[in-house]
């Protein structure tokens, strides 16, 4: 049981109680359509916003739009489960200067995901390993939308950063406990994150980042004092933040370079990183250039009506062969999304079978089919299309008349 005043939305309500279990893209700004939920009781009625992003007939309503008028009840739907990337290519990094005793934590603050090592300092085993999405999500799946939510709420700087300094609190307890060791043993933590994440965590207002020239309060590289921050461990433990180079250059970025050994190289290597924000960095020992660009809504479906993350029930994978289209879901089941591998996969396909051209343009027709969420027969002989109601169909035909479509599985 959770209390909310009149008025107030359903999602903001999650929000203070910590429940994180909901997708909102956009941060609560009525543009995405995927806050939804299910709820029954004394709510608002629905509002052009929801009129405009629900499909007819949808029953659920969306969290960022709905009002409380009085005792509700809310489902949430079960959140997919997300394996992040645990492991490593590199070889291990020799610690300096080396601790005789103690644990260590690296964390690595993603946008969408948070990945927590615990280390033994003695030894420089890692002995447990925490993940899991970023529970700030709720308030955003991109920076952006987590920036304009600092912003436009007096204490959302506040509310992100007590919600991710919690998930780190939680991951150093189970860690422990997993690996049978006293949290008061920790000695060290170090953190890897993009320029928001780190002025977030650390509580600097991130605005300047959003807007030219993208200047950030401050670059980091430097220590702080657990209690500083507010997390739950010995207060003398000391928190570093690696160093950014720039708004959109950041932490992750240095360490990356650092771990890889990309920084001493001497001939010229290209880095990756491609998460929520990608990253590109080209150089050797010499020196880099790098960019950066927005890289996980486009492949997380943000802006897109079936998009998803790669979480349980995505389809992960399309293909396109004898005539019919088939996919894999993450998990199996019914798919309720498409995650970045088969939107990949999906263009491919609509690129090869002549649906879309090069520069990823939809044919004329395409777009109507779109528009009236309908499939109609083209003179190719096969061809697929994704539906607005998270349904994949595929047909062939040679006519120009409308058809029926199989639904696939
Ligand atoms: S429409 Fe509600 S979070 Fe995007």
């Amino acid at each position: 049981m959770i209390s909310g005043r009149t008025g107030q939305t359903l999602l903001t309500v999650l929000q203070s109680a910590g429940i994180y279990e909901i997708e909102a893209p956009c941060g609560g700004n009525g543009k995405c359509g995927k806050c939804l939920v299910q709820v029954t009781g004394a709510i608002s009625p629905s509002d052009s916003t929801e009129e405009r992003l629900l499909p007819h007939g949808e029953a659920r309503r969306l969290a960022c739009r709905t009002r409380i008028e009085g005792d509700c009840t809310v489902f949430l739907a079960p959140e997919g489960s997300v394996d992040a990337f645990r492991g490593g290519l590199c070889e291990n990094v020799a610690l300096k200067p080396i601790r005789r005793q103690g644990l260590g934590a690296a964390v690595d603050i993603g946008t969408t995901t948070v990945v927590l090592y615990l280390v033994d300092l003695a030894t420089g085993e890692i002995i447990n390993t925490q993940s899991g999405m970023n529970k700030q999500r709720i308030f955003g799946a991109d920076v952006i939308s987590r920036v304009e939510y600092t912003t436009v709420h007096e204490d959302g700087l506040n509310q992100l950063s007590d919600t991710i300094l919690t998930q780190i609190d939680t991951y150093l307890r189970q860690a422990c406990r997993e690996a049978e060791r006293e949290i008061g043993e920790l000695r060290e933590i170090a953190i890897a994150c993009n320029t928001v994440m780190a002025h977030i965590l650390t509580g600097l207002p991130p605005k300047t980042i959003a807007v030219a020239p993208f200047t950030p309060i401050s670059l980091f590289g430097k220590c702080f004092s657990a209690a500083s921050l507010g997390l739950h461990v010995s207060p003398d433990v000391s928190v570093y933040v690696s160093p950014c180079i720039a708004g959109y250059v950041g932490g992750d970025i240095t360490a990356g370079l650092f771990a890889s050994g990309a920084y001493m190289a001497d001939g010229t290597c290209l880095y990756l990183d491609i998460g929520t924000n990608g990253e590109i960095a080209l150089g050797n020992r010499a020196g880099f250039l790098c960019c950066a660009t927005a890289a996980g809504p486009a492949f997380e479906g943000a802006e897109i009506a079936c998009g998803s993350s790669g979480v349980t029930g995505a389809i992960s994978s399309v293909r396109f062969s004898d005539g019919a289209v088939g996919y894999q879901v993450i998990g199996g089941g019914v798919p309720t999304g498409i995650c970045g591998s088969g939107l990949v996969d999906t263009l491919a396909m609509l690129l090869k079978l002549g649906a879309v051209d090069e520069t990823g343009r939809s044919f004329r027709w395409m777009r109507h089919l779109y528009a009236q969420n309908r499939i109609w027969g083209s003179e190719m002989t096969g061809l697929c299309f994704i539906s607005m109601r998270h349904v994949l169909y595929s047909f062939q035909t040679k006519t120009s008349e409308s058809c029926s479509l199989p639904r696939l599985r």
